[in-house]
């Protein structure tokens, strides 16, 4: 806790003090992964300094915590000139590349002894960062290596980069008497939160970003610093630069030097006497990189002692003394055989590639999305061309690249539809927007994907809505005789008769469907027992409460989170109804856009229309009065790790239930794991929890905990 303040004297030693304290817990957190306070002390820390920081206004430093998220956005990027030239790296793909590069640097090592520093090769963005008087001054891309960007305001909210210098209390051997200190290292976006962002993207129909590296260099170019704090952008250092002559010998040394200042460095680094010690790592991570939560794309070998490093030298593009070992693409070639176009819920259309079923990092892949038209456009895909698939993160196969090489002169292009598959409607592309719509509201389509969110787990809950009942429910009926063969005319031919329209046409049809039970009844793979099952759980789904209600109407940009803040603060859909854009803006955690589409939805009649007839079913739309509908924050602080196939929900599912409540899914099993959740099939992480003797649920003990 904070250190008695009246007793250190003056408002400067106070603040020196706590700025002190809360650098050294940040440290703690996001370097050591060692917390050693609760937040509710590390936030009470926080509002001392903000405090004190607004009384004296004239004492705020840049290297202060709470300037971590500060400012408006910017107007754009500043240019700087790197000092010394940001080099790439020279790649090999293969051992006999590895093994060449080795002897090449004998030679010109001339007899000199050195050693290898093998490290992870993380795929991100790389970033130089500038301390003067070991004060952070500068963050700046790499550009084109001469020359990049000053993206200070957004690298000061990556809370693993010590805002000054953690220098001890002796003089420092590396740094005494140089004034600039630059730390270079690679900026990267751990999977989990790669995960989330665009699950909440998806969920919002926004362009999904492709990989976890395009989602951190998309990140570092936002103008505004606010929204790359929410990202939870991380960095590994890998390389420190001082004036004048280095005083460590070598790599390893200044890793260490880096380690022990603050500086987060991978922790898998290893020294290698000989290059199949070498070998023998990149074997190793290439086997590994799937337990890791973040990317790799390969190994980076270095020539350990600086004073041969000096002696090779670089070339125009990249030192001589180091080099990148790539680890074989998860890639495969496959045949793509037809674009379907998906209509989701609010519209979107999105393709998808038919491909010919081939194996990928193990699993057989036939579906690979292609994103929007921009993205088919950019890759110029046709049918029957040979393209490259990919798996990157934890997302669907993505196609790559056409082999143009491989065409035949038999591929034919693809028109991108002018009119909705499913209802013929003119689509819309809104100008500077990637993703092209269908614009009509009644598209059974988009009623279809509209009925399955609204029952869904987290909306209104009604089970045994699945796909295929709400395909039944949603199309024409042929009429049948009571055998359920067509009837035939008098010549004995079977009759076309008019088709009836569908049991459900729109959302409040479902609370009709009581009155429909023998219809009901007659569809495919439904008995007595299942239609009163669901019949049931229709009607129970009226008392789900206004912020599952909000979040199942399937309004545009709102999801679960601001489905619940929704309904706390307005209390019933009537008030929320009456809020301008304005009212709505002014909600803590709700933006303009969102805020519009909201105002937007009720501004429709047929929207109207829809919520008079839900309330006419005896639908719930207010809050309880007493108690708030927030979701719980039951797993607040709690670290999940999945394995295996659960029986009903899909991994996506079971990870947002835990993250909306506060809980956190990691990739792999550690002692810091407080639940297992296991399905079957489980892999290793099943066997390592037993080992560490951990807390092993299944879905069902999964449910039970989240309560009702
Ligand atoms: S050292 C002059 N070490 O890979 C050598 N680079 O393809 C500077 N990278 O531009 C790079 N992990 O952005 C180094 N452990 C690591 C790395 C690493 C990722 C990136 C870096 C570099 C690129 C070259």
């Amino acid at each position: 806790m904070a250190k008695n303040s009246k007793k250190t004297g003056s408002i400067e030693k106070e603040i020196e003090s706590l700025r002190r304290e809360i650098l050294d817990h940040d440290h703690r957190y996001y370097v050591l992964n060692e917390p050693t306070i609760a937040d509710v002390e590390y936030d009470a820390l926080m509002k001392r300094l903000s405090e004190l920081e607004s009384e004296r206004p004239d004492l705020i430093t840049p290297d202060s915590p709470t300037q971590r998220v500060s400012g408006a956005p910017a107007a754009g990027f500043e240019e700087y000139v790197h000092k010394r030239v940001m080099l790439s790296l020279d790649n090999s793909y293969s051992v006999e590349d590895l093994l060449e590069w080795a002897g090449r640097c004998e030679k010109l090592a001339a007899g000199r002894a050195f050693d290898y520093v093998a490290e992870l090769k993380i795929d991100g963005l790389s970033i130089s960062l500038i301390y003067e008087d070991y004060i952070l001054a500068r963050g700046v891309t790499r550009g084109d290596g001469n020359r990049g960007e000053i993206v200070t305001q957004n690298v000061r909210t990556i809370r693993s980069i010590p805002l000054r210098i953690r220098t001890g209390s002796k003089p420092d051997r590396f740094t005494a008497g140089v004034k600039e200190v630059e730390v270079r290292g690679e900026v990267f976006l751990p999977n989990e939160v790669f995960a989330r962002i665009n699950r909440e993207r998806a969920e919002q129909e926004m362009q999904t970003f492709a990989n976890p590296r395009n989602a951190a260099a998309g990140t570092m170019r936002q103008l505004d610093s606010r929204i790359v704090a929410e990202r939870n952008l991380d960095i590994f250092c890998y390389q420190l630069l001082l004036d004048g002559a280095p005083a460590y010998e070598t790599h390893f040394e200044a890793l260490e030097w880096m380690s022990s200042h603050g500086f987060k460095i991978n922790p898998h680094r290893r020294r290698c006497r000989t290059i199949d010690e070498v070998l023998e790592y990149c074997r190793e991570w290439d086997e590994r990189r799937d337990g890791l939560n973040y990317e790799i794309d390969g190994v980076v070998v270095k020539i350990n002692q600086i004073s041969v490093q000096e002696e090779l030298g670089a070339t125009a593009k990249s030192p001589r003394w180091a080099i990148a070992y790539k680890f074989p693409a998860r890639q495969a070639s496959t045949q793509l055989l037809d674009v379907i176009y998906q209509v989701g819920r609010t519209g979107a259309i999105t393709p998808v590639a038919v491909l010919e079923p081939v194996l990928l990092a193990g699993t057989t892949v036939s579906r690979a999305s292609l994103h929007n038209a921009d993205e088919m456009a950019r890759l110029g895909v046709k049918r029957n061309d040979w393209v490259f698939i990919e798996k990157s993160g934890e997302i669907i196969p993505q196609v790559v690249k056409v082999i143009t090489e491989r065409r035949s002169g038999e591929e034919t292009d693809f028109d991108f539809p002018v009119r909705c598959p499913v209802c013929q409607t003119s689509l819309v592309k809104p100008e500077g927007e990637a993703v092209t719509r269908c614009p009509n509201a009644d598209c059974p389509a988009r009623l279809r994907e509209g009925l399955l969110h609204f029952s869904a787990r987290r909306a209104m809950r009604i089970d045994g809505l699945g796909e295929a009942l709400v395909e039944q429910l949603t199309s024409p009926r042929i009429k049948k005789n009571q055998k359920g063969e067509t009837v035939p005319d008098e010549n004995g031919a079977p009759i076309t008769l008019p088709p009836l329209p569908p049991l459900v046409a729109s959302l409040a049809d479902l609370y009709k469907l009581k009155e429909l039970r023998d219809e009901l009844i007659a569809l495919d793979r439904m008995g007595g027992k299942s239609a009163d099952n669901l019949l049931d759980q229709i009607e129970a789904s009226r008392q789900a409460g206004l912020a599952r209600l909000l979040y199942g109407l399937g309004i545009r940009h709102v999801g679960e989170r601001t489905a619940s803040i929704l309904a706390n603060h307005f209390g019933d859909i009537g008030r929320l109804r009456e809020a301008s854009v304005d009212e709505l803006s002014r909600i803590h955690e709700i933006g303009s856009i969102v805020a519009s589409s909201i105002r937007e939805w009720f501004d429709q009649p047929r929207n109207i229309r829809l919520l008079e007839d839900l309330s006419a079913a005896g639908v719930i739309m207010k809050t309880s009065g007493t108690a708030t509908e927030e979701v719980p924050r039951i797993f607040e602080g709690k670290i999940f790790v999945l394995t295996g196939t659960l029986p009903t929900m899909s991994r996506d599912e079971a990870k947002s239930y835990i993250e909306a409540r506060g809980g956190r899914v990691s990739s792999s099993v550690s002692k810091k794991t407080d639940f297992v959740l296991a399905g079957s099939d489980p892999g290793s992480k099943l066997d390592r929890a037993l080992e560490l003797g951990l807390t092993i649920i299944n879905e069902n003990e999964l449910l039970t905990l989240m309560g009702p």
